[in-house]
């Protein structure tokens, strides 16, 4: 009973997270190919959770550049440092931005993003990709995000 005190909202996403990992994991074994399993895994958690904007860039030639993603078209390519996405490979760390118009630099590739989350994907010690995911309303992500979207991670990691 010591989950009577998370609210409705919070177990519902729990839930969702809990019921889509395994499924994650289902859905790339087997399959060698990188951009067919990342394909399928942002396609997975964009109608599995309802964000906005699910997607991935890729560490190429010092820059991000845009991969596989589900939502409406964005900004292909993006610097170190900049942005949140810029911002998370730069830390090599997780940035949570409950409201992008309060992050400076946040680069707006469509009004209708409001917060976000980017986490670094790391190969051989070195951020190799990112995952980035926008919603359409402020300060959609918490620690319980942080916590699942880090499982996502490790199986991009793996993959
Ligand atoms: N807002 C991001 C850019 C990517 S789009 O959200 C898809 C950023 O500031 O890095």
């Amino acid at each position: 009973m010591h989950h009577l005190d998370i609210s409705d909202k919070e177990r519902s996403k729990k839930v969702k997270y809990q019921t889509l990992l395994p499924q994650l994991n289902a859905l790339v074994e087997g399959e060698s190919d990188l951009i067919a399993n990342i394909s399928n895994i942002v396609a997975a958690l964009k109608y599995a959770m309802n964000f906005f904007w699910v997607g991935v860039y890729f560490v190429k030639e010092n820059q991000l550049v845009l991969g596989p993603f589900q939502g409406p078209v964005a900004c292909t390519r993006i610097q170190f440092g900049k942005g949140v996405c810029g911002t998370s490979w730069q830390q090599k760390a997780i940035v949570n931005v409950p409201n992008v118009d309060e992050f400076p630099g946040h680069i707006a590739c469509n009004a209708n993003s409001k917060s976000e989350i980017v986490l670094p994907v790391f190969r051989n010690k070195e951020v190799f990709m990112v995952l980035d995911i926008d919603s359409d309303r402020i300060g959609a992500f918490d620690v319980e995000d942080e916590k699942y979207l880090l499982e996502v991670v490790q199986i991009m990691e793996r993959l």
